[in-house]
């Protein structure tokens, strides 16, 4: 589900987030591997502030694998750990767990220090929308669990989930709203499926990403579109897709529209292979 953010949910959201990250050692920040940037929240470095965290770059089963690799080593420079995952199938799950024990070693040796037996690890996973936290939540507890929904302010009893004995999970996430003031931000949540169809412009979007595609994986577009070569103007490229793809309207013209329906929905279905949206 989709939500609208306002000011209003946005500062609730964020109150929501902090009182939880009072409970929990480690955060579990979730971003998308395809968008790793436009995903994070612009306030969770404040948010998540003095607490360790691991970053999971899940849908990885969709990201480019050479651009994932320098996605984790970039992350990894700023000092978290990090971990690609494809929650869908349960790819990297188990290695979750183990992460959350190192960063919260800290903690764990401060309580046999002082003589104590230390309790589970208490983790908390926190995402914009649509990222999978919640997928990745039933993964960690091994059932299925209701979907919560992304609704700010939607409260119900904090539970924890075992993940065998040395962790906890808090059973709801923490919803964070995605940074939509950057245009370009906007086109990539977008294409990733984070923000509703209906509030954003397909040609503009489509135009991105063409544009980025003929710059990045110049062959990937050749190969789909059967092109000999990619034209240098996106309007241009628009008539040799429109062309190949019989998308003409009466005089011969291209239709645009239909176009950006065709290539917006090979992206969106995969037919382009794995691609990633930004580069460190
Ligand atoms: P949320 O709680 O953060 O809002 O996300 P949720 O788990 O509901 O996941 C959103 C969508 O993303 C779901 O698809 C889910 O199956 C998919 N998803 C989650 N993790 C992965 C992954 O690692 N790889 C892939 N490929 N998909 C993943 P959905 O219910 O079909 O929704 P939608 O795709 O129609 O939006």
């Amino acid at each position: 589900m989709t939500i609208q953010w306002y000011p209003g949910h946005m500062a609730k959201a964020r109150r929501e987030a902090v009182e939880k990250l009072k409970l929990i050692d480690v955060v579990i920040e979730l971003i998308d591997a395809r968008i790793p940037l436009s995903s994070r929240n612009p306030v969770i470095d404040e948010i998540a502030h003095g607490k360790p965290r691991l970053i999971l770059l899940n849908k990885a089963d969709l990201s480019d694998p050479v651009k994932t690799e320098k996605w984790i080593t970039f992350f990894e420079k700023k000092g978290h750990a990090v971990l690609a995952i494809d929650a869908q199938r349960g790819k990297g799950i188990k290695k979750i767990s183990e992460k959350v024990q190192l960063l919260a070693k800290p903690i764990t040796d401060k309580m046999r220090a002082k003589g104590m037996n230390p309790r589970a690890v208490r983790a908390l996973i926190l995402g914009i929308p649509n990222v999978g936290k919640s997928t990745i939540i039933n993964r960690l507890a091994n059932k299925k669990i209701a979907k919560i929904g992304d609704k700010p302010g939607v409260t119900k009893a904090q539970q924890w989930i075992k993940v065998g004995k040395e962790m906890e999970l808090l059973d709801t996430p923490g919803i964070l709203w995605p940074k939509f003031e950057d245009e370009e931000v906007g086109y990539r949540l977008a294409l990733t499926g984070a923000i509703k169809e209906e509030i954003f412009d397909f040609e503009q979007t489509t135009v991105f990403l063409l544009r980025y595609l003929s710059e990045e994986y110049p062959e990937r577009l050749k190969e789909r579109y059967k092109l000999d070569v990619i034209p240098d103007g996106v309007v241009e490229l628009f008539d040799e897709i429109g062309k190949k793809r019989g998308c003409l309207i009466s005089g011969g013209h291209i239709d645009y529209d239909r176009v950006s329906e065709i290539v917006f929905r090979d992206f969106r279905t995969g037919k382009m292979g794995t691609i990633t949206l930004e580069t460190p």
